[in-house]
């Protein structure tokens, strides 16, 4: 089973940038003929406010000939309580009336896939009660099946239990929960994606995979991370009791620096937050 993971593609109807990297992405995956695609979020620029930025981003998706399962980015409904565009009802109601639900599960011979929203970790509120049940639930009635988990962002930066990092990953209460989940399954992969770095690591028995993102690297704008500035995608490789996972570059595709374009792709809102580190670049 071939399940070729993409992310943090970021096209846009007006910001135009990086939708040129869409069609050898499409020349790609119809040439790599996956059996599922799974999209770890961040399609759009804008889609946490305009519907047509989703609307945009969903249609060019739907050029791909193998299904496509997708969980949503800060990018797509927006972020942590307080900052410029927060998560809230309206923007979950958006993304749900365009896209459908934020989470998934989809079983395969030997493994349970469940993408779920990242963004409503931290929330605070009974929206996130209810995934963290739903989750709970997933797992739960996983049965024999080994586990892969996707969302956009990471559960950690440099370490499985360092303190917060702001916009980059999980915060640790919410983090600490999905850890309890998971050591009570056989959670084998979480594959996300936000960082706009790639990398793989393991702890306590799970594979780590950061994909890298269709539309650019961050060069100096925002602090190193581990693993690589790449554009590309992930190739994961699912046996009855085993998964492999290939971080690729694509050929064609165009490593755009998000530095070069910032001011751009990501004008100042016209009442400055607080300014969060990070908050434009992923
Ligand atoms: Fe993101
Ligand atoms: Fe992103």
């Amino acid at each position: 089973m071939k399940v070729i993971q993409i992310t943090d593609t970021h096209f846009s109807p007006s910001k135009t940038h990086f939708n040129g990297n869409w069609a050898p992405l499409l020349d790609w995956l119809e040439a790599e003929k996956p059996d599922l695609i799974i999209h770890t979020g961040d399609l759009t620029v804008d889609g946490a406010d305009k519907a047509d930025d989703i609307a945009f981003c969903l249609d060019l998706m739907r050029q791909a000939s193998a299904p496509m399962l997708i969980v949503p980015g800060n990018h797509d409904v927006g972020h942590l309580p307080g900052s410029h565009q927060p998560v809230n009802r309206e923007r979950l109601d958006r993304w749900n009336g365009l896209v459908g639900a934020d989470r998934f599960i989809h079983d395969i011979e030997g493994w349970r896939l469940i993408g779920f929203n990242s963004l409503l970790l931290g929330m605070g509120d009974a929206t996130e009660e209810a995934q963290l049940d739903w989750l709970a639930e997933a797992m739960a009635e996983a049965g024999a099946r080994r586990i892969a988990l996707f969302t956009h962002k990471p559960l950690f930066v440099d370490e499985p239990h360092e303190g917060d990092t702001g916009y980059w990953s999980v915060r640790p209460a919410p983090r600490a929960r999905l850890y309890d989940l998971m050591s009570r399954h056989d959670v084998g992969l979480v594959g996300s994606g936000h960082l706009h770095w790639a990398w793989a690591g393991e702890w306590n028995n799970t594979r780590f995979v950061w994909g890298p993102s269709a539309a650019f690297i961050i060069d100096t704008l925002e602090r190193e991370m581990p693993g690589e500035r790449l554009i590309g995608a992930v190739i994961h490789t699912f046996d009855a009791a085993s998964v492999s996972s290939e971080i690729v570059a694509v050929p064609g595709m165009v490593a755009h620096v998000i530095d070069d374009v910032i001011d751009e792709v990501y004008p100042k809102p016209a009442v400055p937050d607080a300014g969060t580190s990070g908050e434009a670049a992923e």
